[in-house]
């Protein structure tokens, strides 16, 4: 795992964008995985930014969302396709049939995520995946205690994450009790990962995540099986690493280490 850590957010979501960017440029079909919450919103008005003004391609790419609420329908303010549409979709040139969010109004949930697993095999897996992270440690909606071989399934949000989130809804009681998300196994299987983590809020979480051990409590931890994670952070979510200088020194070394 890299530890990527920079002094302001708009730095670290720069510094995505540019992963996301080596990636299309390597593979213009690209399949990436994508995130909603405030964390990325940076990497996308990026990624906006690089297809307005320099011409950054998209019109081969296919998406697949990590998640989606349960009950809200697509065009509810804070229904996460809304949130892709308004923060990304609509402002780059993304096939709309290449598009896959979770859909948190399916007759029958079970289906739906096998269907999903099957779409993303089908498209040959998801080369980049986005990630952000919950205070209590989770990635997409894997709470505290799931598997960490988990597929796409349906689960209940745990009381820290309707806390976090309810700061979107008018009232707590209005934030879905259930979601729809990418298993912790269907994370780990795409072939790179970057987790972002933005604030003081994320500090105790991002150093269980790459310090900690590996475990289904804090399900981010499972990204240290992953080959090719990256965790590109800010400066405040980066307070509890007890490694920091030498990640730091490993960021600052690269450009003069062996390429062969
Ligand atoms: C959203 C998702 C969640 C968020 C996490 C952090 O698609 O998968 O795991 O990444 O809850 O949310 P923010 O970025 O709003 O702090």
């Amino acid at each position: 795992m890299e530890v990527i850590i920079k002094q302001t957010y708009p730095e670290m979501s720069q510094v995505a964008a540019q992963l996301v960017v080596d990636v299309l440029n390597a593979k213009p079909n690209a399949v990436l995985g994508m995130a909603t919450g405030s964390t990325p919103l940076g990497l996308y008005q990026e990624l906006v930014r690089l297809h307005k003004n320099e011409g950054l391609d998209f019109s081969q790419v296919t998406t697949f969302n990590l998640d989606e609420y349960v009950g809200l329908p697509v065009d509810h303010p804070q229904s996460y396709h809304h949130f892709m549409r308004e923060n990304f979709f609509k402002h780059v040139n993304i096939p709309p049939q290449n598009v896959y969010i979770p859909s948190g109004t399916t007759s029958n949930y079970h289906a739906f995520c096998q269907w999903f697993e099957k779409r993303i095999e089908d498209c040959g897996g998801i080369d980049l995946q986005i990630l952000g992270i919950g205070s209590d440690g989770h990635i997409a909606f894997n709470e505290p205690t799931s598997s960490l071989s988990s597929r796409t399934r349906l689960k209940t949000l745990a009381k820290p994450t309707i806390d976090d989130n309810a700061r979107f809804f008018e009232r707590r009681e209005d934030v879905p009790v259930y979601a729809i998300t990418m298993g912790v196994g269907t994370i780990l299987d795409a072939r790179k990962l970057i987790l972002l983590a933005s604030g003081n809020a994320k500090a105790t979480a991002v150093a269980q995540t790459v310090e900690g051990p590996i475990t289904s409590m804090v399900t981010a931890s499972a990204i240290q099986l992953h080959r090719d994670a990256k965790v590109i952070i800010d400066d405040e979510a980066a307070t509890e690493l007890r490694m920091r200088d030498y990640y730091e020194f490993i960021y600052q070394a690269q450009p003069g280490a062996p390429t062969t």
